[in-house]
């Protein structure tokens, strides 16, 4: 199981060049922080991770990689379904008895620090608050990829903390961990550095 970068590059249609020549492997018990200025292209790379973009250059290869999760910059939830209903969700989908499954979710949903919010539709959910929901979904799917974009954003430095300390976790428990993150505490919690801020140089 690893995601392997050959020579990746990415542009949008005739845009300028986000990056060129990203060659590396990524392995289970790593995470990886990917860094660079607001537009360098982190999100797209985790688009391109997911499979959801074809990179212009270069490919991606992700053998044995069964599931990934992908947990948005920007989440997008049911608005009026719960936070414990979207987490539950992947776990029903994996066969659990629905239940086993809520309770299981809110388990979940606590280790995140929303125990106070299980039963809140999403669209009463802060920015922060919906963004762990996700997050604790993501982890429900129980993937092999897990892709985060910016998870502390949006978080106070109590949460961000323990967000990070959740991060580590996951890595630790074998999966291949990839965080688009500007937070420096998030970095160096990593255990390994992407950076896109000195790729190539972007002609007009
Ligand atoms: N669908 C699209 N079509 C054209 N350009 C796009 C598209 N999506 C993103 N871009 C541009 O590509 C560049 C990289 O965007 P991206 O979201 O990957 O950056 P980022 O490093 O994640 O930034 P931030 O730190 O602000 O989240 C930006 O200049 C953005 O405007
Ligand atoms: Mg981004």
């Amino acid at each position: 199981m690893r995601v392997d970068l050959h020579e990746l590059g990415f542009r949008y249609g005739d845009g300028p060049w986000l990056f060129r020549d990203v060659s590396c492997r990524l392995v289970p018990g790593e995470s990886y922080a990917l860094a660079g200025p607001s537009g360098s292209g982190k999100s797209t790379l985790l688009a391109l991770l997911a499979g959801w973009l074809v990179p212009t250059l270069g490919q991606v290869q992700r053998p044995g990689i069964a599931r990934v999760g992908w947990v948005f910059q920007h989440p997008v939830g049911t608005p009026r379904r719960t936070a414990v209903d979207h987490v539950a969700l992947p776990l029903l989908a994996r066969g659990a008895r629905p239940a086993r499954a809520l309770d299981e979710a809110a388990d979940l949903l606590a280790r995140f620090g929303l125990a106070g919010v299980v039963d809140h539709e999403f669209r009463a959910l802060s920015g922060g608050e919906a963004q762990r929901v996700m997050f604790a979904r993501a982890v429900a799917a129980d993937p092999d990829l897990l892709l985060l974009d910016e998870p502390t954003a949006q978080l106070d430095r109590e949460t961000s903390t323990s967000i990070n300390a959740t991060i580590d976790s996951l890595r630790s428990s074998g999966r291949v961990v990839v965080v688009a993150t500007h937070d420096p505490d998030t970095q160096e919690r990593c255990t390994e550095r992407i950076d896109l801020s000195d790729e190539s140089p972007r002609p007009s």
